[in-house]
């Protein structure tokens, strides 16, 4: 017995609802009274003081009160979408998962995201943005949680609260809601020279894209599939929007966000409105799952790391396409809750440390941004495969469980019938030798090259979006007010190309540092620029 009520769909249930809270010829209370009138409070006297015993005028202002929620302590700012997933059938050698299979249709919620900025604040700054989507599987829920820049700012989720605390606004001012003018951001990225390289997509035009409909959208970390024989594959996710990838240049970002500072909701709003569904395939890279867990001597867990596309080409398995809004922005789109943990057979995680703490993080954010434990029931994040799942009771519980031995197996609940084991469809988790143990608190040698990848994605770039790059750093560096935090970001661009360096240190005025350790010899990877990209859809 899992939720006494689970509708097929939480838009469905969303609807459902607000037409039954809001039906019927009458205003009533809460508890279904009818109401007289709405617009006077209970007095002693036309003139006189307000009366306590005003249940109408105290039920009304209570229930107001309290009608905010905390918003997402990242990704607050955020619109999203109702779509489909058909599987192509094409990872079946590599996936047991059943929502991959050839012609399946899984529903599916996505929602994209600034991730500093807070919920008022606008779509067109120069941030990463989320690409989260909610498959409702016939085999449980899977999310792949990811954003738009294939790499991350850390290697360690340790350090996630000291990222978000430096990209946040300044603790004194509040300012800027903008990502990265600032010094307090500037100073951490420069001290942990991991963060170059998603720093510099960042700066690239990827910082500033012209709509949710024409961003690519990564997992970044690498997965393990497995298929129906227990054979594993090592993969990242990619999503390639049909649209094409496309930004905006920074001066149609400062006129666009003055003038809509809506822009990218209203853009995937009025798109899908119109009937102009959006659409992107679902790809995948596969590595063989060897004990190293590198590829080509690319370490897979380090997810400040990409791997080229002329490396291991990305191969379409499935394609989204988003049909239909959010008919209540607070029930949807503000309620969901996304879980990198969510998966279902056929695709496991890795040991990628990032990624083990984001496992942790968001149940836990979770559980006090939707107050309490029992957020699944919250319709939008309903799993669509039955619940048998012996969770009872806590705050805002809906559910009315029956039976009195929530245990299994018990004697008591009818003989209750259960079944355990491997073979029955069930999430089992890929054994996998874990290395001598000994407890460190240390990031591997293979995690401490910092600069030959930011510095294939600088060689892959066109001039047009080098020059956007040098524009980008000189305005972000500029507005910092510390001289010596500018300084160390010349010195970290000096260690990825000497051209873009220099740029920058011209607009900043200040003398260009020579680079403190040999350039990386990479090859370019043509993938990485927008300019003149194509992708198989069209
Ligand atoms: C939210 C992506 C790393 C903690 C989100 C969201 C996305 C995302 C897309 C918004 C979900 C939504 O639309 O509701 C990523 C990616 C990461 C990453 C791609 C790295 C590869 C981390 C890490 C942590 C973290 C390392 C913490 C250790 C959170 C939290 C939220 C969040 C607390 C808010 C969740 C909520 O309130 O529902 N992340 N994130 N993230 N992320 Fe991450």
């Amino acid at each position: 017995s899992g939720p006494a009520t689970v509708s097929p769909t939480g838009r469905e249930t969303g609807a459902d609802q607000a037409a039954v809270a809001q039906g019927g010829a009458y205003l009533t209370t809460a508890q279904g009274a009818r109401l007289p009138d709405t617009d006077h409070s209970l007095k002693a006297g036309e003139r006189g003081p307000v009366l306590l015993q005003d249940h109408h005028l105290r039920e009304k202002i209570t229930h107001f009160d309290h009608e905010r929620i905390p918003e997402r302590v990242v990704h607050a700012r955020g619109a999203a979408a109702h779509g489909v997933f058909q599987g192509y059938g094409t990872a079946a050698e590599i996936t047991k998962a059943a929502f991959l299979a050839k012609g399946v249709e899984t529903p599916v919620f996505v929602r994209f995201s600034t991730v500093l900025g807070s919920r008022g604040s606008a779509d067109t700054v120069r941030d990463t943005r989320g690409f989260a989507t909610k498959f409702y599987t016939s085999e449980g829920t899977f999310d792949l949680v990811g954003n738009n820049i294939p790499v991350f700012f850390i290697q360690d989720a340790i350090k996630f609260p000291d990222i978000i605390h430096a990209g946040k606004p300044h603790p004194d001012r509040e300012i800027p809601q903008a990502q990265s003018a600032h010094d307090t951001f500037w100073d951490f990225v420069t001290l942990h020279t991991e963060a170059t390289h998603h720093t510099l997509w960042n700066m690239s035009d990827r910082g500033i894209p012209r709509s949710f409909r024409m961003m690519e959208g990564f997992g970044v970390h690498t997965f393990r599939l497995v298929n129906a024989a227990g054979a594993t594959t090592l993969v990242k996710f990619h999503w390639k929007p049909k649209l094409g990838v496309h930004s905006m240049v920074w001066e149609e970002a400062q006129i666009t966000g003055g003038m809509d500072p809506d822009f990218h909701r209203r853009d995937l709003a009025d798109a899908i409105e119109a009937g102009a569904h959006p659409q992107w395939e679902l790809g995948v890279q596969t590595f063989p799952d060897n004990p190293e867990q590198t590829f080509e001597g690319i370490d897979l867990l380090d997810p400040t790391n990409i791997v080229p596309e002329e490396l291991a080409p990305v191969q379409p398995v499935g394609l989204l396409t988003l049909n239909a809004n959010p008919s209540n922005f607070f029930a949807e789109t503000e309620q969901v809750a996304f879980h990198p943990g969510h998966l279902v057979p056929g695709i496991d995680i890795t040991d990628d440390p990032l990624l083990s703490g984001r496992l942790f993080s968001y149940l836990d954010t979770q559980i006090s941004r939707l107050g309490g434990p029992n957020f699944a029931q919250i319709p939008v994040n309903r799993t669509h495969a039955p619940v048998n799942d012996m969770l009872r009771d806590g705050m805002h519980q809906t559910a009315v469980h029956r039976g009195v031995a929530p245990y299994r197996p018990n004697t008591l609940d009818g003989g209750c019938p259960f079944q355990a084991g491997a073979d029955m469809g069930a999430y089992v988790e890929v054994p996998r030798e874990v290395p001598a143990a000994k407890k460190v608190r240390e990031a591997p040698d293979s995690f401490a090259d910092h600069f030959s990848q930011p510095r294939r994605f600088w060689l892959s770039m066109s001039p047009v979006e080098r020059q956007h790059i040098i524009a980008a750093y000189s305005f972000e560096l500029g507005k910092c007010y510390e001289r010596a935090v500018k300084e160390r970001g010349l010195r970290v661009l000096a260690n990825i190309d000497p051209e873009l360096c220099a740029g920058v240190a011209t607009a900043l005025g200040l003398p260009a540092p020579e680079p403190s350790q040999p350039l990386a010899t990479v090859e370019p990877s043509p993938a990485l620029s927008q300019i003149g990209r194509t992708w198989p859809l069209d």
